[in-house]
């Protein structure tokens, strides 16, 4: 068996971290990992992996230029701007529906984006992103890549945050095809693998000839784990108090228990 611990430092960081009304960020990204989120437009950044992956999907639905990316990663000074920004042009019950308070956007992960049609004029606050169309099929295709339509409509009591039909953020797959699956924000998402797992009891996901397990484990102080030795495995913080485990799943290792 191979050992892992995880300290309160471990549960902040990750693609799984809720960064919300109720949960702020809690540790600043570092910018080297911030690269141009799609290769021609060089001022819109996010995260280097989850942009490789929004690239990957911009070309698999043969997108061209008909979809831009609006507005990436963003640092605090610069989520203050706009939250001020919007409060004068706009006043404060728009502001709060569709920009976070400083401290708590998903922009400042680096793991969300704002995504429009390529149609002047583009608006910074709410692009259009309609549901037809190349836009749709982005949508549609978004979850086998990692990523999520994050503030839906009828999930405002959830996420605290109006419909954005544009901002969709960077979870990581498998994560992103089972949210999809089950409708679940990431709110919901965590909640259900919070409630529901443990290393006893993971969540079995079939992916193709792969079988993940997915738990969670609440991390108090630090919180040890031992898992079979060589399994391929992938860890994030939720950012609420635990860390996700996403490991492939064999049998033959004699990981696997009669479920
Ligand atoms: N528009 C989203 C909520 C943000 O400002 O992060
Ligand atoms: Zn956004």
């Amino acid at each position: 068996m191979a050992g892992f611990t995880f300290t309160k430092e471990d549960s902040h960081t990750g693609s799984l971290i809720l960064v919300s009304p109720g949960f702020s960020l809690m540790k600043i990204p570092d910018e080297s990992r911030m690269a141009p989120a799609v290769p021609d437009q060089p001022g819109v950044l996010m995260d280097t992996t989850a942009g490789l992956h929004l690239t990957e999907l911009l070309n698999h639905i043969r997108s061209g230029r008909k979809i831009t990316a609006v507005s990436g990663f963003r640092t605090q000074e610069e989520q203050e701007q706009i939250w001020n920004d919007s409060l004068r042009e706009n006043g404060l019950e728009f502001t709060r529906q569709y920009v976070a308070v400083p401290g708590h956007s998903e922009h400042q992960t680096g793991l969300a984006i704002d995504l429009g049609e390529n149609k002047e004029p583009v608006d910074f606050i709410r692009p259009a992103f309609p549901r037809s169309g190349i836009c749709e099929q982005f949508r549609q295709e978004a979850p086998k890549f990692g990523f999520i339509e994050r503030y839906r409509k009828g999930k405002e009591p959830v996420t605290g945050i109006s419909e954005e039909p544009w901002h969709f953020r960077y979870v990581g797959y498998p994560h992103s095809a089972i949210m999809a699956e089950r409708n679940l924000t990431l709110e919901e998402y965590i909640s259900f693998l919070k409630s529901t797992t443990d290393q006893e009891r993971p969540f079995y996901y079939n992916c193709g000839a792969k079988e993940m397990m997915i738990f969670y484990v609440p991390v108090d102080e630090r919180a040890d784990i031992k898992l079979p030795k060589g399994m391929t495995c992938r860890f994030s913080g939720t950012n609420e108090g635990g860390v996700v485990v996403t490991a492939e799943h064999n049998r033959q290792n004699g990981d696997g228990e009669q479920r």
